[in-house]
């Protein structure tokens, strides 16, 4: 069992929606930029550096069809109005895994890093998994990265490392390391 530490941001400075497929599309360049940050900071999410901004236009529009289909959901949180971070359920499964979530994205911009919003994302999300019935949360990360050594803070258990899975924007290999959690009924 993880302690629940009080968010260091005020509650009425943060607003947390989970979006749209319209929503999405309505503020995609804010989503670009976010992902951009986290990507230029080195984070291992799936692209390497260079990347174009219409590669990350391209993504973001196809998470929004995946949202208007009801397979991944996407929570945005602004901060003072401005987008700070996002963390995304991927819903779709085989129909022997609909009670599984795979949490993925999950991003906190720059600016905003260090007031405990990763640990909101993580409930928020966990939250709606919880919502939506779903029961075991999935998820992976890069070895040796914060996330790696905050994901066993948030109560999830490793379940293993799979070496040279993916490549660092820099485009060098590295290991990652499968979480899981289980959710409690709400
Ligand atoms: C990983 C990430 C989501 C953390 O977001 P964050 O909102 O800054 O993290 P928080 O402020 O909630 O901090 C969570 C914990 O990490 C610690 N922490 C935060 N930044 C840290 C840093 N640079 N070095 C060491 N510890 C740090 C905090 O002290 C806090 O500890 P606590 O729970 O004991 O209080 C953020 O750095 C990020 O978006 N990184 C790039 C994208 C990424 O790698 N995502 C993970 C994909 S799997």
């Amino acid at each position: 069992m993880t302690t629940q530490s009080p968010p260091v941001v005020p509650a009425e400075t943060l607003t947390a929606v989970w979006l749209t497929a319209e929503g999405l599309e309505a503020a995609l360049m804010d989503y670009v930029d976010l992902l951009a940050a986290c990507i230029d900071g080195g984070a291992s999410i799936g692209f390497l550096l260079p990347v174009a901004q219409s590669r990350l236009e391209q993504y973001w529009r196809a998470v929004a069809v995946a949202v208007a289909a009801d397979e991944r959901r996407v929570l945005g949180l602004c901060l003072d109005g401005r987008l700070a971070g996002s963390v995304q359920l991927g819903l779709s499964m085989p129909q022997n895994g609909a009670h599984r979530v795979d949490l993925g994205k999950l991003l906190v911009h720059p600016w905003a890093r260090g007031r405990g919003l990763s640990r909101l994302l993580m409930q928020a999300a966990e939250g709606e998994a919880r919502r939506l019935g779903r029961s075991l949360i999935v998820l992976d990360t890069e070895e040796g990265s914060l996330a790696e050594s905050l994901y066993p803070r948030f109560g999830y258990q490793e379940a293993g490392r799979i070496p040279d899975y993916a490549c660092n924007p820099g485009g060098t290999l590295h290991p990652t390391v499968l979480f899981y959690k289980r959710l409690k009924p709400a």
